[in-house]
């Protein structure tokens, strides 16, 4: 059973810390105004309150929050995350959320096979916080390193790097991509029951649907569509999904971003309709 929805609230945060926890990506600690629930998978709006407002609020997948805590993960790619960037201690934030629909929770007998690339991260390490088991299998992949948050992770994920550069001494890396790390590493059997959570870059989602059907698993992806509005209202997230015999559009921010990849065409499930992007995986 789907686990229900905490209620969305617009809440005023403020910087308790903004650091880089990699080459690559920085920690957004926030203390809001009220308490916050979440469930995996979701993410909130947020955005500069007053004049410094952005005319977009801007989406990120929440890392962790309890009572009146929330953390975000990200990369600074443009002017939002620049801004982000240089908030300093004590900085105003608007914040609405938690929106979207979450990951599952875990099926009893099944084994997670959890699956981050780079700023995907943030939506599995709150599975695995939240539902993770002893069983269960977590992989990062990461361009190198150096972007590899070594001590957010601990020792419990197994870490791919597309090039070897900046893997402290000490700690190993497999070099390739994550979902090959995880068919070699995962420990299942065809047949397992395994359930693979993933987010990250597209051609990551492809591999890793294309991994849980070789392997017969289930597989819920998050997807990172640009985003207008988070709520359902502008429709400018819309994603094909397979939907009886047909395809419908539906909105990354309120029916996503957590989706079953064996409904999305574009991840390429070979059973798509003709006339579609399916083919490509
Ligand atoms: C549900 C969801 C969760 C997300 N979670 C995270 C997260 O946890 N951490 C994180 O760092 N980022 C996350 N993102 C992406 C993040 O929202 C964008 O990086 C951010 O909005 C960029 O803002 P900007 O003003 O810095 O960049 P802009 O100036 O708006 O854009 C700069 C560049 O980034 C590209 N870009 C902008 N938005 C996206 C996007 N959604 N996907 C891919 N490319 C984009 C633009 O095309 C452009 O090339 C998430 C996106 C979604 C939809
Ligand atoms: S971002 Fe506006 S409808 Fe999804």
């Amino acid at each position: 059973m789907k686990p229900s929805r905490p209620a969305t609230r617009s809440a005023l945060g403020r910087v308790t810390a903004n650091a880089l926890v990699s080459s690559a990506f920085l920690r957004l600690d926030l203390e809001l105004d009220q308490p916050f629930t979440f469930l995996p998978g979701q993410f909130v709006m947020v955005n500069e309150p007053g004049p410094r407002s952005w005319t977009f609020s801007r989406p990120f997948s929440i890392l962790a929050g309890a009572g009146t805590s929330l953390s975000l993960l990200y990369r600074v790619v443009g002017r939002g995350t620049a801004a982000m960037a240089s908030l300093p201690r004590g900085a105003a934030m608007q914040v609405l959320g938690p929106l979207g629909e979450p990951f599952p929770a875990p099926v009893e007998g099944s084994t997670a096979v959890l699956l981050g690339g780079g700023v995907g991260l943030p939506p599995v390490f709150a599975w695995r916080e939240r539902w993770g088991g002893p069983r269960d299998r977590a992989f990062f992949g990461a361009r190198d390193g150096g972007e590899v948050p070594w001590e957010m992770l601990g020792n419990s994920w197994g870490i791919s790097v597309d090039r070897a550069e900046g893997v402290p001494p000490g700690r190993g890396a497999f070099t390739g991509v994550v979902t090959a790390l995880a068919a070699a590493e995962a420990g299942l059997a065809p047949g397992d029951n395994g359930v693979v959570y993933a987010c990250g870059p597209a051609p990551l989602l492809k591999a890793a649907a294309r991994l849980a059907r070789a392997q017969g698993w289930r597989c819920w992806v998050s997807l990172e569509e640009h985003m207008g509005c988070g709520y359902g209202v502008c429709k400018g997230c819309v994603v094909p999904v397979r939907e009886g015999n047909g395809i419908r559009n539906a909105t990354c921010c309120f029916e996503g971003p957590v989706f079953d990849a064996a409904n999305l065409p574009d991840l390429g499930d070979p059973s798509v309709l003709p006339g579609t992007a399916g083919g490509a995986a």
